[in-house]
């Protein structure tokens, strides 16, 4: 098969090169010349594991190749895929669309012979309705179908979940365009990952809906965090506990500081919009998108009390810039408005984070960047841990303490036991860990409200024994 990917970006690069490693023969496109230029060189722009070494790789082998030139790549293309950037649009948060509609004036012209047209940037739904009669106006005679086939790609894990997807989402009622489109995806397919077929406007809604749901299921968790927190309970536990039901399941339901990143934020957004116009507004997802913004902010509210009730004038650690481990990108992500918050407060914010601070250092121009954690640590009267980085997971407590001015460990990601840390000789804050964060304190707080009996162990029965007398 012959393919072409038009949009050099995260998803056009990391589907490309997937495409190209299975044996398909695929031309990458973007009308940057520079970051053409760039992979023409062997550098890959983007930070994602695994991706420079499958794209050397398949270059090596010719089946990968990159250029400015859209018009010869999807002339001898039998499937021609729109990856082409769909940012937030200022101003009301609807998708941005006009690069796809552009995208598709210039591949209409290109057309030859039969071609299936796919769009797989996130685009709202009907999106691929109007590629579909942008094409067929600019070339009435081309022999074309418009198909949509959203991706689920993770950043950080995005070679894993293309290559072993849960499923294969193709939006088209047309046979050839289904022929076309299980060729291309055949070596997945072979490896029993369903290719499920839709209708063009369903494949759209699937994306949509998919992460709306994700972001609702974490900011359920996060809210059940808080109430954890009140109630004396750990958010861990009750998340392992309702995720064994196969009905709820247990991924993403780790509580934390807010979902981020260049997706989820972006895509509720713009799914409220559509249901809006389409008056079926979604309350759900409009909650959503609510509560998770004003809980980035109560992130930083949460680290300044940790530190004594005002920061103005003292240092705080902020390990962790990027909105998940493993990527570069800090778009949306809870430490801009963390750390925000505290340069608010008056704190002189130090922060590290191993491959985040490139791209945070145009949007954070008054923080200190460290160059590893300890650096960052010292003079801090707490330290916040806002990304579970590995790197962050087995840090030095003794070597911490020593640097710190006062031991404050704040860990958005309950990545640490808190009985270990306090041990330490520090005071941690946690996430929904209503039982067992701030350890002293909480005590306190149970021994001035006789009512409410102390657990009296922190394995599940005494936590069960305590809600049940309180139920009663
Ligand atoms: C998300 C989806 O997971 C992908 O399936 C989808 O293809 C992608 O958006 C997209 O639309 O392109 P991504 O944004 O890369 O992928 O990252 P996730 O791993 O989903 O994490 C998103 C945010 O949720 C992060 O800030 C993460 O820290 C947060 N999160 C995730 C939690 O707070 N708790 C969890 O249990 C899981």
């Amino acid at each position: 098969m012959h393919i072409a990917m038009i949009g050099c970006g995260y998803v056009g690069l990391v589907s490309g090169a997937c495409f190209a490693d299975f044996g398909h023969s695929v031309t990458c496109v973007d009308s940057d010349p520079q970051r053409i230029d760039a992979l023409l060189g062997g550098r890959v722009p983007i930070f994602e594991p695994g991706l420079a070494e499958l794209v050397a790789r398949n270059v090596e082998a010719g089946r990968l190749a990159f250029t400015t030139a859209l018009a010869p790549a999807v002339g001898e293309a039998d499937a021609v895929f729109i990856a082409v950037g769909t940012p937030s649009r200022r101003g009301d948060g609807f998708a941005d669309i006009s690069h796809v509609f552009a995208a598709a004036r210039e591949i209409a012209s290109a057309l030859r012979g039969f071609t299936v047209v796919v769009t797989k940037s996130t685009v709202p739904v009907g999106t691929s309705d109007e590629v579909e009669r942008i094409i067929r106006a600019t070339n009435p005679a081309a022999d074309v179908v418009v198909a949509s086939n959203p991706e689920f790609l993770r950043e950080g894990a995005a070679i894993g979940d293309f290559k072993r997807p849960d499923r294969i989402v193709i939006g088209t009622t047309d046979e050839r365009a289904r022929e076309v489109m299980s060729e291309v995806y055949r070596p997945l397919f072979l490896n029993t990952s369903p290719l499920l077929f839709a209708s063009r406007r369903a494949a759209e809604l699937i994306k949509y809906a998919a992460n709306a749901f994700l972001a609702m299921k974490i900011t359920f968790i996060n809210e059940i965090a808080d109430l954890c927190e009140k109630v004396g309970a750990d958010v861990q536990d009750v998340a392992r506990g309702i995720g064994a039901d196969n009905r709820i399941g247990s991924k993403f339901l780790h509580a934390g500081p807010g979902f981020g990143g260049s997706c989820f934020p972006k895509d509720t957004l713009a799914l409220v919009k559509t249901a809006q116009d389409h008056d079926a507004p979604l309350r759900l997802i409009e909650a959503t998108v609510a509560v998770n913004d004003q809980r980035k902010r109560a992130m930083a509210r949460r680290i300044i009390t940790a530190a004594g009730g005002s920061v103005r004038g003292k240092a705080i650690a902020v390990l962790g810039l990027t909105f998940k481990p493993n990527t570069d990108d800090v778009r949306e992500a809870p430490s801009l408005a963390i750390i925000r918050g505290l340069l608010d407060a008056g704190a002189e914010v130090r922060v590290h984070d191993p491959e985040g601070m490139d791209q945070a250092r145009a949007l954070l121009p008054e923080v200190v960047f460290c160059k590893n954690p300890y650096e960052a640590a010292r003079g801090a009267s707490a330290l916040a841990i806002v990304t579970e980085w590995d790197q962050f997971r087995a840090l030095g407590l003794p070597r911490l303490k020593g640097l710190m001015a006062q031991p404050v460990l704040v860990d958005l990601r309950n990545i640490y036991s808190a009985r270990d840390v306090v041990r330490h000789g520090f005071r941690y804050v946690g996430i929904g860990r209503g039982d067992d964060d701030d350890l002293p304190a909480a005590r306190l707080r149970r021994a001035r409200r006789p009512e409410m009996p102390a657990p009296v162990a922190l394995d599940g029965v005494g936590r069960d024994h305590v809600l049940d007398r309180r139920r009663a």
